[in-house]
């Protein structure tokens, strides 16, 4: 059975992810590299687990977060695309040896496409929470030069080197998946926050909707969603 721990020492996987964080590194985005599928999958697990998905969806739900963004090497416009279909070029095998049924199958590529489309009508629970993980990594870390003059130039960098603390939280009892940001608007007003969020937050709480769930965006002490 394939799990998160096998498919993080895959090296076809990890090289992706390297040329991939290469590739977005001379394009001048944030970092894409390991730390953030590392991230990403971590947060995927811990919300299924919370939701109260099975272990094998919130295994599903892990090893679609670390893998997400690995289809960037191969153009960052379609990254969601590649990235779904490397990994069925990877992981498929049919019959007794199989790793995946065709629907966990399906759901992973699905999960894996999903997280940068935002015009789809969620219909598996392993997208939902793969687009909650995802969206919700806005942090000072992502930040690749730490040279102020370079982040106040540009504006995703500025966001996130402002954004100091990021955490995405279940409450299952009142059915809210709440997202506390702070903002140091030292680096970057509230305003420019949303001039690039906007469509995401949106899209956050169309996954959280799709698993039953009000989605809440909390920045600085204010409840803005
Ligand atoms: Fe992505
Ligand atoms: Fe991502």
């Amino acid at each position: 059975m394939l799990t998160l721990e096998k498919i993080k020492n895959n090296p076809q996987v990890l090289e992706f992810i390297k040329q991939s964080e290469i590739s977005l590194g001379a394009l001048d985005y944030t970092e894409h590299g390991l730390r953030h599928a590392n991230l990403v999958a971590r947060r995927a697990k811990k919300m299924a687990q919370e939701i109260g998905l099975s272990k094998r969806e919130q295994e599903l739900a892990a090893l679609a977060g670390f893998c997400h963004d690995m289809g960037n090497f191969l153009g960052r416009s379609q990254h969601h695309y590649w990235g779904a279909i490397l990994f069925h070029q990877l992981f498929s095998v049919s019959g007794e040896k199989a790793d995946f049924s065709p629907r966990e199958m399906t759901w992973v590529m699905q999960a894996i496409s999903n997280h940068d489309k935002y015009d789809m009508k969620l219909t598996n629970p392993i997208s939902s929470i793969v687009i909650l993980a995802d969206k919700s990594d806005v942090h000072r870390s992502r930040v690749r030069s730490q040279a102020q003059s370079k982040i106040r130039e540009d504006l995703h960098d500025r966001v996130n080197y402002a954004t100091t603390k990021s955490q995405i939280k279940v409450n299952k009892a009142q059915k809210k998946i709440n997202l506390t940001l702070k903002i140091d608007t030292k680096f970057c007003s509230i305003m420019e926050y949303f001039e690039i969020f906007t469509e995401r937050m949106s899209y956050c709480r169309k996954a959280a909707e799709h698993l039953g769930y009000h989605f809440s965006l909390i920045i600085n002490n204010f409840k803005l969603l």
